[in-house]
Parts: C-alpha cells; sequence; structure tokens
C-alpha cells in the first residue's frame, strides 16, 4: 500500500500519511516521500516520538547528512550539544539547564530566512521533530519562494535577474550577534557568501528567489540606497499570506522542508514554556 498525501496550504505544504518513521522507509516508499516532498515543499509526518537514531536513518535515505553549519564554522552562537546528543543533532530550544541553554535560537521569535544560506553550500532540507512543544507560540510558517519569484513583477525581476547577493554571517534568524563578530557598520562589508538572488533548484530546475534573510542583505553592484529600495519592495511581494502555510506544533511532528526554495519563520512563544525540538540537514548544492 502506498503513502497518503494530503496538501496542506494554499501555496506549499502536504501531510504524508501511511509511514512510521521509528522505522527507515524502504527504497520505494522514500521514493514517493521524495517526489512528494519536491512538488509541495514541506512535508508533515505525525504522531510518533522518535529517537536521534530515527531521525538521522530518515535523514540518510534522502543523501548525506550535513552537520550544522553553526558547528563546522565554529560559529559560537549557541551551546555544543551535550553527551546525551549526537553531533549530527542540533538542538533548538529555549530550555536551560543548570543555567546554560540546551539549544540554539531561545524563545523570540526566528525571523523570515533560509537555514544557513550564510556558508558557501548550504543544506538541501531540514528536517525538524518537536519533542516538547508549548502550549501556544512557537508557530513555525513556511514560505514558496517559487510561487513568488514566478508572481514577482517584471521590473523588479529585470532588476534582480542574474544579480548576486551577500549573505550576512554575523546575525542568527533570533538577531542575536554571532561570538567573535563585529558589528556591520556597511553591508557592501559583511562577512558572508555571495550566492546568486534567483537560483535554479538542482533536481527539478524550477527557478526560486533566493533572499537568506533581510537582515544585511546586499545585491551586488547596487549604492546602499538602491539596495535597500530594491529589497524592500522585493521582500513586500514575497511576504503575502497567498505564499505562506503556518504549522501549529504537536509533540511527535516532523517536518521536512526544500532549504533551497522555502523560507522560514518561528514566532515568539512564552519563555517561561519548554520548547525542545530536534533537528537533522541533508547535504546540498552550491547555489546556481
Ligand atoms: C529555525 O528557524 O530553523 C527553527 C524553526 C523552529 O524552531 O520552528
Amino acid at each position: 500500500m502506498g503513502i497518503e498525501i494530503v496538501p496542506l496550504g494554499e501555496s506549499l505544504g502536504a501531510e504524508i500519511r501511511g509511514v512510521d518513521l521509528r522505522k527507515r522507509p524502504d527504497k520505494a516508499v522514500t521514493s514517493e516521500i521524495r517526489a512528494a516532498w519536491l512538488e509541495h515543499l514541506v512535508l508533515l509526518f505525525r504522531g510518533a516520538l522518535l529517537t536521534d537514531r530515527n531521525l538521522i536513518d530518515f535523514t540518510l535515505g534522502f543523501g548525506d547528512l550535513e552537520f550544522p553549519p553553526s558547528k563546522l564554522l565554529n560559529l559560537a552562537e549557541g551551546p555544543r550539544n551535550g553527551p546525551k546528543v549526537p553531533p549530527e543533532i542540533n538542538v533548538i530550544s529555549n530550555v536551560k539547564e543548570n543555567g546554560e541553554p540546551i539549544g540554539q535560537l531561545g524563545a523570540s521569535e526566528a525571523a523570515w530566512h533560509t537555514d544557513s544560506a550564510f556558508v558557501e553550500v548550504p543544506p538541501a532540507a531540514s528536517i525538524l521533530h518537536a519533542l516538547e512543544v508549548p502550549p501556544s507560540g512557537g508557530n513555525t510558517s513556511f514560505l514558496n519562494m517559487i510561487a513568488a519569484y514566478e508572481t514577482l513583477p517584471d521590473d523588479l525581476r529585470r532588476r534582480i535577474e542574474g544579480k548576486r547577493l551577500k549573505h550576512d554571517q554575523t546575525y542568527t534568524s533570533a538577531g542575536d550577534r554571532r561570538a567573535g563578530y563585529d558589528i556591520v557598520e556597511d553591508v557592501r562589508e559583511a562577512p558572508g557568501p555571495w550566492h546568486p538572488a534567483v537560483r535554479t533548484h538542482p533536481e527539478t530546475g524550477r527557478k526560486a528567489l533566493y533572499l537568506g534573510r533581510r537582515m544585511n542583505g546586499y545585491v551586488e553592484d547596487l549604492s546602499l540606497e538602491e539596495n535597500e529600495e530594491l529589497l524592500d519592495a522585493i521582500w513586500a511581494h514575497v511576504l503575502q499570506p497567498k505564499f505562506v502555510w503556518e504549522h501549529k506544533w504537536a509533540v511527535g511532528d516532523v517536518l521536512m522542508w526544500d532549504n533551497r526554495c522555502v523560507m522560514h519563520r518561528r514566532e515568539a512563544f512564552d519563555d517561561s514554556r519548554r520548547r525542545v525540538m530536534h533537528r537533522t540537514q541533508l547535504a546540498g548544492d552550491r547555489p546556481v
């Protein structure tokens, strides 16, 4: 019996039913899931609390694991995993133990972003598993950057197509400056890679806007004024509710998103409530 695919959002997102992620899906089911992922861009699996091993095995079905780039770059943006959590896993949490955070991003908003667009070869997928969730807040929203690109007004498309964008490494998506990084005085000088502002998906060939995040974005060759004006206009187009699907988490949920053509945002939540998520990532290609 095949899997059941239930579309969720108007623009992206689908729930996959009939798969138990506590056992690694076989090749046929994995390729059905991959096809659904490439079509719907974000997949939701409900119901089972997974071990880190389950999560890693599921991720390996789709390719190579990416170690969290923040660890590879030695960006001191949060705690290293304790002995109980394998190094392939990134803990996203506001919880503190013995006064020390057990994970990254705290409880404040994580603004719209693409995971690790600030490295040369960002991950293809992020797979996030909910172990503990607060009763309200902390929802995660996803935005279809293919649809945003395809509906871009002609004048904006002409101005951004073929340009490269600088992706600043200085700040996390929660707006915290990473240890060892200076305040960015001039976005043209910010540390970080250049990526095409419109990238072509390596598997589907579809084009998507690739903005990374708004803060300190810089389009090559523009004056600072032109840069702010162009990026503001593009972001105003992108942030339309019709491109967005929002997920309210339940314990056991797993979300797998295509980091090459989807941005996401995590809303703030009450820091006195616990939220613990474990994340794996799938290795990607250099954006072209
Ligand atoms: C992230 O922004 O990568 C984390 C998303 C979340 O905590 O829901």
